[in-house]
C-alpha cells in the first residue's frame, strides 16, 4: 500500500505536503544531522568504516528510530561511507582510514514515518590542499542549490545553480546520481538533478520535500558501479565529494530539515 497519502500530487507526480507535515520532517532531519555530528570524533587514521557504521546503527536504535537503509534493496548497513574516489553508496568495511583520506558519510533515519536524509564530508588526519578545495566547492554548490529553492523557481534552476558554480571552479558534477523527493517514503519523484538549464523542469511549490545532494569530482564526471553492485567510483579515479540536505519548500523560500545542531556540517570547522 502507498504509505504516502498526505496532501496531493502535482501533474509531475510530486507530493505537496501540508504545513503541519514540516514538523515531522524537522524531527527526522534533526536526528540524522545529530548522528552525523556525533560521528565526527570517530573519524581518525586507523579507524575502520565498519566501526563508524556500527556506531550509527547503535545511535539510530538508541534514539528509538529506524534506519532507512538497512534492508533497502538488500543494503545491509545504517550508512553509506564513500572514501576518496568513491562517489556514493560506499559499503562500510574493515579497511583502515589513512592520513588524508576524505569520506562522505550518508545517514537516513525514519522517525514516526518521516524520513531524514543527510550526508557530509569528513577527513582522517590532515586534509590535503586539493581535497580541501573540492570539499569547499561541493559544500558551497549545495548552498547555491538551496538558495535557488523558492516557489516559482524550477528544479532546473537548482541544477543550474549547482552546475554553474562547480564548473566555474573547474570541477565536474556527477550526472549518474541525483537527489530525490522524500517524506513518508525514501525515494519519490522528482529526480533532483544537480545540473540543468534555468527555467526548465517542474515548478517548485510550497509543500514539496526533497533532497539536494550534489556529487562533485576533481576530474571527469563519469562513474562506474563496482561488482558489489553498490559502490560507485569515478572512472578516472579522481577524488569525489558530496554533501546532502533534506529540504522543504515554504511560501517564500526553503526550510532545511537536516541542519547540524553543533554547526559541524562543514568539515573544516
Ligand atoms: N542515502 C542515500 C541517498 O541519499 C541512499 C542510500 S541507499 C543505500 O539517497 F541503500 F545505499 F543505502
Ligand atoms: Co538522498
Ligand atoms: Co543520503
Amino acid at each position: 500500500m502507498d504509505e504516502d497519502t498526505r496532501g496531493r500530487l502535482t501533474r509531475d507526480g510530486i507530493r505537496i505536503y501540508e504545513a503541519s507535515d514540516f514538523a515531522g520532517m524537522h524531527v527526522a532531519g534533526a536526528l540524522a544531522a545529530r548522528i552525523l555530528d556525533e560521528v565526527a570524533p570517530l573519524v581518525f587514521v586507523g579507524q575502520t568504516t565498519h566501526e563508524i557504521d556500527a556506531f550509527i546503527t547503535r545511535a539510530v536504535k538508541e534514539a528509538g528510530a529506524t534506519s532507512a537503509t538497512i534492508g533497502y534493496k538488500g543494503y545491509q548497513h545504517a550508512s553509506c561511507i564513500s572514501v576518496n574516489h568513491v562517489v556514493c553508496h560506499g559499503i562500510p568495511g574493515d579497511k583502515k582510514l589513512k592520513d588524508g583520506d576524505i569520506l562522505n558519510i550518508d545517514v537516513t533515519v525514519i522517525v514516526d514515518g518521516w524520513f531524514g536524509d543527510t550526508s557530509r564530508m569528513y577527513v582522517a588526519g590532515k586534509l590535503p590542499r586539493k581535497a580541501e578545495r573540492l570539499i569547499q566547492v561541493t559544500h558551497d554548490s549545495l548552498m547555491e542549490g538551496i538558495a535557488a529553492v523558492k516557489p516559482g523557481n524550477t528544479f532546473g534552476d537548482i541544477g543550474y545553480a549547482i552546475q554553474s558554480y562547480v564548473e566555474a571552479n573547474r570541477m565536474s558534477v556527477v550526472r549518474d546520481f541525483c537527489g530525490h523527493g522524500l517524506g513518508r517514503v525514501f525515494h519519490a519523484p522528482p529526480n533532483v538533478l544537480h545540473y540543468g538549464r534555468r527555467g526548465t523542469g517542474p515548478l517548485l511549490e510550497e509543500g514539496m520535500f526533497f533532497t539536494i545532494e550534489p556529487m562533485v569530482n576533481l576530474g571527469r564526471p563519469e562513474t562506474k558501479v563496482l561488482a558489489d553492485d553498490w559502490t560507485a567510483v569515478t572512472r578516472d579515479k579522481s577524488l569525489s565529494a558530496q554533501f546532502e540536505h533534506s529540504v522543504g519548500v515554504t511560501a517564500d523560500g526553503v526550510e532545511v530539515f537536516t541542519l547540524s545542531p553543533g554547526n559541524l556540517f562543514h568539515p573544516t570547522y
